[in-house]
């Protein structure tokens, strides 16, 4: 009778134990770029272009069977957030109704964000909690003297969608970005939990980091050991890094450590599309040097002649320090030395937006080389590494498909940077004075005083 009722027992542990296996083994990790391109803001008609970000969250938000995990720096999905009364707002207001329903449907809707935060007339956050989300705002300021600049989605402990854009309605129609939507991979769904869990789990008073973090934060998915994950004729390695230092528990590659990586490995190219880039502190006066990236792609480009392009953004709010920086690297290319470092700088026309504050922008941040395709959630500037959280992937594909119908996601990734490179919007150093919508137009219009995180 008892070994009856315990071999019972063991056949429905094995059960258990194989339906848990039977979930990774269907991990097929499918990697899809998502993007947002601003309204009023043509392409030529064959340029290549990615999964739209409106469509890509519609896709995961319609496939959410249990779970929601959220992390966004701010949220404005409405048009009254901002008292702005526009048509381009109506995608994010979609959102916020589409989110409504699913707690409505019992689905479980975790949200952390943080204080201090952008836009606090926002009442997103309080319609969601009134229908039964749980939402938890996280005091980096006191944790890191920064903010949580994170931004990503996990459905059902599965799908994920990580990258540039924060929980905006403004992201959907006025600002550009890029990012990554990856669907059937519990694998990596559940190590990126474990980041917001370490968030979530400091969204208490009083809270203080834990140092080191206990062992159930670590990871074994990282640099040295990326997950590799065979589909089809495609073979995907992917790892997951996270910043600052202190949010990086046992195993967790820093992001900094992740990105130098990327540049280290690429023996070709480096192409590098950012909203902002500052070898320097960005936040404290005077600003403070901070080389290590900047050393890394100087070293690159010299010793070992890899082709350096770098495709920085300008708007209204830009610190125009920036492009001194900007040109100390570009004035290193030499061709008789077979040094390359090539600098433009991508506007997003204003047109007549002109309405919608902190918007018409390229806020990407990503790197790809011939071997690898890292989208972040960083600026390049010391604080990014230092005081704020954030996260970033690196990935990479190799496929035996011959017939190359489905190019991988670093192949994809160049062909979204070529296309910005090559584009009316990229303009030459030399031809900023006197551009529209950029900080150069009327003088300088940046002070420091108006210093924002975005
Ligand atoms: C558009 O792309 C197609 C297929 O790649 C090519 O045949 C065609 O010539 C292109 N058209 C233009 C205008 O570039
Ligand atoms: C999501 O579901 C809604 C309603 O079920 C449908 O109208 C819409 O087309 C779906 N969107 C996507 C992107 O699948
Ligand atoms: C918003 O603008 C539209 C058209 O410009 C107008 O019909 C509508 O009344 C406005 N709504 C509000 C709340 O001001
Ligand atoms: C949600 O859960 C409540 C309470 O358990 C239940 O009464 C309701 O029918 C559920 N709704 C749906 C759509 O499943
Ligand atoms: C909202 O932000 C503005 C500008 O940053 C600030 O002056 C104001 O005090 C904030 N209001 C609240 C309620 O936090
Ligand atoms: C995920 O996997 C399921 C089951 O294998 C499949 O039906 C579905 O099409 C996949 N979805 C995506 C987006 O890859
Ligand atoms: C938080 O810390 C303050 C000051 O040390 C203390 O007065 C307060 O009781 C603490 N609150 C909680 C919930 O522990
Ligand atoms: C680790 O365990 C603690 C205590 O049970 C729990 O509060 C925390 O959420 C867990 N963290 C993770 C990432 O599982
Ligand atoms: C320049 O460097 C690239 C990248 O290392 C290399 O492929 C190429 O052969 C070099 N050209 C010359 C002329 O040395
Ligand atoms: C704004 O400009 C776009 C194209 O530049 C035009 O299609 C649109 O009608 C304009 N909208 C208004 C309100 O003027």
């Amino acid at each position: 009778m008892v070994a009856g009722l315990v071999l019972v027992l063991m056949i429905y542990l094995m059960n258990l134990s194989t339906v848990r296996d039977d979930s990774y083994l269907q991990d097929s990790c499918n990697f899809q770029l998502v993007e947002s391109i601003p309204w009023d803001m043509p392409y030529g008609s064959n340029s290549s272009a990615a999964k739209p970000l409106y469509q890509a969250w519609m896709e995961l938000l319609n496939m959410t069977q249990e779970s929601i995990h959220m992390v966004s720096y701010y949220w404005t999905l409405t048009g009254k957030d901002l008292d702005v009364n526009d048509t381009s707002s109506q995608q994010g207001e979609e959102i916020l109704k589409k989110l409504e329903n699913l707690i409505l449907e019992n689905i479980s809707v975790f949200i952390a964000t943080g204080v201090p935060s952008k836009a606090n007339l926002s009442t997103d956050l309080k319609v969601l909690e009134g229908k039964g989300a749980h939402v938890k705002q996280v005091d980096f300021g006191h944790l890191t003297h920064g903010v949580l600049h994170t931004k990503f989605w996990i459905i059902d402990r599965k799908h994920i969608f990580l990258g540039s854009p924060n929980v905006d309605w403004r992201a959907l129609t006025q600002v550009k970005e890029v990012g990554v939507l990856i669907s059937n991979c519990s694998c990596l769904a559940n190590d990126l939990w474990k980041t917001f869990q370490t968030y979530w789990d400091l969204g208490v008073t009083n809270a203080t980091i834990p140092s080191p973090w206990p062992s159930n934060y670590s990871t074994s998915i990282n640099r040295h050991t990326p997950l590799e994950v065979q589909f089809k004729e495609t073979t995907t390695k992917a790892y997951f890094s996270a910043s600052p230092l202190s949010f990086c528990p046992e195993g967790r590659t820093f992001d900094l450590e992740a990105i130098l990586d990327v540049i280290n490995d690429a023996e070709q190219f480096v192409y590098v599309s950012m909203m902002e880039y500052f070898p320097t502190s960005h936040f404290r006066h005077p600003p403070r040097y901070w080389p290590p990236i900047d050393n890394a792609l100087r070293s690159v480009a010299i010793s070992r002649n890899v082709h350096l392009r770098l495709l920085i953004s300008c708007w209204i709010h830009t610190d125009p320090s920036m492009f001194h920086y900007l040109k100390s690297l570009s004035v290193l290319t030499n061709p008789r030395a077979n040094i390359t470092i090539e600098v433009k700088i991508f506007i997003v026309p204003v047109g007549n937006h002109t309405n919608i504050p902190f918007a018409r922008l390229n806020h990407g941040k990503y790197t790809v080389t011939e071997k690898t395709a890292y989208i972040g959630t960083s600026n390049w500037a010391e604080e990014y590494f230092s005081r704020t959280a954030g996260v970033g992937l690196v990935a990479q594909q190799s496929s035996t498909d011959s017939t190359k119908r489905n190019p991988t996601i670093q192949q994809q990734l160049r062909s979204l940077f070529e296309r910005d490179w090559n584009s009316k919007y990229s303009i030459n150093m030399e031809d900023l004075p006197g551009q529209r919508d950029c900080v150069w137009k009327d003088g300088f219009r940046y002070s420091r005083e108006h210093q924002i995180i975005v």
